[in-house]
């Protein structure tokens, strides 16, 4: 059974693919430092899945506290999967350097590890953040990187272009995969997304808007060119994301001629404006959502969505959840939060 390392387990993403991983009869363990995320998400893994997986709390910065962690823990892992790092794109403006320690010193001193251990796999969290505001759709890996619109993007397109360079001289073989717009939460609504204090992202405003905990989502501009005025993005399921770290952890395993840095996007390949998100969910909770319209926030793209054909040819992945089970498991999270915890503030 291989063994996976899995940065950033206790997270959104991260948790779902521990699901994801050992439901597919694989190993893991965890380093996640609860900065951003909370240490009980390791038992509702383990009330989904019925395995225990220990999560380490080490802060990728600090070097000697993981290169403590390889030595003793580095038996058995054929790969790591890498999600720890801050992704709020509004903090990342106001503290760049912040974003530029936590995401970028973090991964070179997990890369640096992982050459020591001769480790083979490796799989990237990046973001269609990369393609800025693409001048054509859908957009394909080989769409042109833009200027990021964020400190945060470009510690993506950094980070990426960290990992093209290092593979050159590495015997370690990176799948780096960019995801559209994550949204829902598991079935269970055991694990989901925990946004700290007021939501950036549309969903948890949306979920928390109908749960009475905001008064009004605000559609950032009405006026783009689209086809309602509203911006268009890719929604996709947090547990299809989760299947493409599975999928990408097969692929380099099981492709040792497959190029030795890859990309994927991850998205459906379908785009939804706002004001669909929004009459969609009130289909699916069954009452009205309260909204107005606002100025367009800046750094907005008016329109992505992903061509997904490389993911479903090549990593054999395809999207099994619909944009409705994408609302109606982000609501049934929103809800079982509000019953379980005080965790809006
Ligand atoms: N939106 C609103 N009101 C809100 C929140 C969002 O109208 O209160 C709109 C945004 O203007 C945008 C859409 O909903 O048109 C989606 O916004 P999100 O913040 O949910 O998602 P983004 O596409 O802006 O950002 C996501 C990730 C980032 C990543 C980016 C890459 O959250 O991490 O995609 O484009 F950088």
């Amino acid at each position: 059974m291989s063994k996976i390392l899995v940065t950033g387990g206790s997270g959104y993403i991260g948790s779902h693919t521990i699901v994801a991983l050992l439901e597919a009869g694989y190993e893991v363990v965890s380093i996640d430092d609860h900065s951003r995320s909370h240490d009980f998400i390791m038992d509702r893994i383990e009330q989904i899945t019925g395995t225990e997986v220990v999560n380490h709390r080490i802060n990728l910065v600090d070097r000697p506290a993981l290169e403590a962690f390889f030595q003793r823990e580095h038996h058995g892992i054929t790969g790591v999967i890498h999600f720890a790092a801050f992704k709020a794109v509004g903090e990342s403006s106001a503290n760049p350097l912040l974003y530029f320690e936590n995401n970028l010193v973090g991964q070179m001193n997990l890369m640096r590890c992982v050459e020591q251990y001769s480790i083979p796999h490796f799989v990237f969290s990046s973001s269609c953040t990369v393609y800025g505001n693409p001048e054509s759709l859908p957009v394909t890996e080989h769409s042109p990187l833009l200027e990021p619109e964020s400190p945060y993007g470009r510690t993506k397109v950094i980070g990426e272009a960290f990992l093209r360079d290092w593979v050159k001289v590495s015997a370690t073989r990176v799948v780096a995969l960019r995801y559209f717009n994550p949204v829902g939460a598991h079935p269970s609504a055991l694990i989901g997304e925990f946004s700290r204090g007021i939501p950036e992202n549309l969903l948890p405003y949306i979920t928390q808007t109908a749960a009475g905990i905001r008064e009004r989502l605000t559609i950032y501009g009405r006026d783009y060119p689209t086809r309602d005025g509203t911006c268009v993005r890719d929604y996709l399921h947090v547990c299809d994301v989760a299947q493409a770290h599975v999928a990408a952890i097969r692929h380099l395993g099981e492709h040792a001629d497959a190029p030795s840095f890859d990309v994927f996007n991850l998205g459906s390949g379908v785009g939804q404006t706002v004001l669909e998100m929004v009459q969609a969910f009130e289909e699916v909770s069954g009452a009205p959502l309260a909204y107005s319209f606002g100025e367009r926030r800046t750094g907005d793209v008016v329109a992505v969505y992903a061509d997904n054909t490389k993911a479903r040819e090549q990593l054999g992945w395809t999207t099994q959840y619909s944009l409705q089970d994408m609302l109606r498991t982000a609501w049934a999270w929103e809800q079982a939060l509000s019953q379980s915890y005080n965790a809006h503030p």
